[in-house]
């Protein structure tokens, strides 16, 4: 098994002042995103401990509304040796929580806003902040970031003036296509998973057109229960 400290040195960042997005998945062998509608039922010890080492090094967290509702986000917050390694680097405590909802489709009483340990952000349209907006108040900032369509860009300039210029994405699938076509993408993180489940569970990436968008291989780890762990970066 990796240590901790392998994957941190496995995962580091080269320069923490630009912005860089990061994507992280897991994926079965025959490249199913779900098992049973979850995608933890994939994963495995090392998938989970590398799940940790990413939050930990990173300003946000950001997900898609999608994977809010379909995963059941609750308290993200890393634990007492990622709190000092981020103490160490000049991070606070715990990375931001960034909740991507065009429509505002999440409820605010869900545990994603009700355990957060930092105020969440919401990002959405104008239009849905005009709406919805206000019921969010109590447990998120809204971040409206164009008129009537989520504009990827803004929201990552506005995450960069708060100082959140690591952004760990974790899903959903829309939420990755969305960002691979305004080509916002630094690195992929993908875990495969030795299992062929079939089934009709969807890919990593939907909703983009198709394309031929290259990414170099930057390193691989696999573990003794048989997963490879990819980081590919922007070519
Ligand atoms: N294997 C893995 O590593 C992994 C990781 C994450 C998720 N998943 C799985 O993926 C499934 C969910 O897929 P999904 O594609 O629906 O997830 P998603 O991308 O998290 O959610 C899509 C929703 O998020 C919002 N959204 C995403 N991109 C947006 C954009 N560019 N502009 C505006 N709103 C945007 C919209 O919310 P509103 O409808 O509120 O406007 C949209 O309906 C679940 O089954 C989950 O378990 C798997």
């Amino acid at each position: 098994m990796p240590t901790r400290s392998e994957l941190f040195d496995a995962y580091a960042m080269p320069d923490r002042e630009a912005t860089r997005v990061r994507m992280n998945f897991v994926s079965s062998a025959d490249g199913a995103v779900t098992l049973g509608g979850r995608s933890g039922a994939l994963g495995g010890g090392t998938d989970r401990a590398l799940m940790q080492v990413l939050r930990a090094m990173a300003d946000v967290v950001l997900v898609g509304a999608g994977t809010v509702r379909a995963e059941g986000y609750g308290d993200l917050r890393v634990g007492a040796d990622d709190v000092a390694w981020r103490r160490s680097h000049g991070l606070e405590d715990q990375p931001a929580l960034a909740v991507v909802s065009g429509g505002l489709h999440v409820d605010p009483d869900a545990p994603v806003f009700a355990e957060a340990v930092r105020r969440p952000v919401v990002v959405t349209t104008d239009a849905a902040a005009g709406g919805r907006g206000e019921a969010f108040e109590p447990v998120a900032t809204v971040l409206p970031c164009g008129a009537d369509a989520v504009d990827l860009g803004m929201m990552l300039d506005a995450f960069a003036r708060r100082g959140w210029t690591q952004v760990l994405c974790e899903g959903g699938p829309r939420l990755f296509g969305a960002l691979l076509a305004d080509d916002l993408v630094d690195e992929v993180c993908v875990t495969i998973a030795p299992r062929f489940v079939g089934g009709d569970a969807g890919r990593i990436v939907q909703g983009v057109a198709e394309g031929d968008r290259r990414f170099a291989l930057a390193s691989v780890v696999t573990d003794d229960e048989g997963f490879a762990f990819l980081r590919y970066t922007a070519e």
